[in-house]
């Protein structure tokens, strides 16, 4: 398939109301969970991109010298995202402008970027985990973009979002087709439930640069 005729109609007009009330969330609560947040027709096109395009790698845990594979805490498998696709080029120009959006609403200092594809076959998992240690990364926001145009109760594979501090309630967040998950990247410990069918989706972090790296206040 060809997506480079294609790049006008998938649109990267970021409606600011839209990245006010992400600001406003993760200011207040720690994290964000906004439905049909990009537009549609770019919603459409990263999930075509993500079922017909993509090859996908076995995921591991840690990078560089700490990289491993352990099928105990992760089954997903995954494609980092460079941009080349014209589709993939205005995914990532949409995360840019959320990134400049945020560093000037919230002081962020946030410098780059990454994100990989993922897919769950029927039967994976991602058990409960943080996506940064106190001190120990530069990721300071974590982001979930779901790629399933029709997902049902019956098919597991949520998120769940479990709250800081051993507080009682945790939020599963279906992984249906258009919904951005965004939260505090060393704050929210998280999981995917066991997905009873191919569940795709684009995990994404947000990183300071190493040497000026500056804090968030944790949510009350
Ligand atoms: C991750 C992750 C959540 C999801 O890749 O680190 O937590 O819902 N993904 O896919
Ligand atoms: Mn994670």
């Amino acid at each position: 398939m060809q997506f480079s005729d294609h790049a006008q109609s998938v649109g990267t007009a970021a409606p600011e109301p839209l990245f006010a009330s992400i600001a406003d969330d993760i200011l207040q609560r720690g994290f964000s969970i906004v439905p049909n947040a990009l537009p549609m027709a770019l919603t459409h096109r990263l999930t075509d991109y993500a079922q017909q395009a993509v090859g996908f790698d076995p995921a591991g845990i840690g990078r560089n010298q700490q990289y491993q594979q352990n099928e105990f805490v992760r089954t997903d498998e995954i494609c980092w995202i460079q941009g080349n696709a014209a589709v993939t080029a205005a995914w990532l120009n949409w995360m840019d402008c959320l990134k400049s959006y945020l560093n000037t609403r919230l002081f962020l200092g946030l410098f780059s970027y990454e994100s990989h594809f993922a897919h769950y076959p029927p039967g994976s998992f991602y058990k409960r985990h943080f996506d940064a240690f106190q001190g120990q990364s530069n990721r300071v926001l974590s982001t979930v973009f779901y790629l399933n145009s029709d997902w049902g109760h019956n098919d597991g594979g949520e998120l769940v979002i479990y709250p800081p501090d051993n507080q009682p309630d945790s939020i599963n967040v279906t992984p249906l087709a258009g919904t951005l998950v965004i939260f505090l990247s060393e704050e929210f410990p998280h999981e995917v439930l066991p997905a009873k069918r191919d569940r795709f989706s684009i995990a994404g972090w947000f990183r300071v640069n190493d040497s000026t790296a500056q804090r968030v206040n944790p949510p009350n």
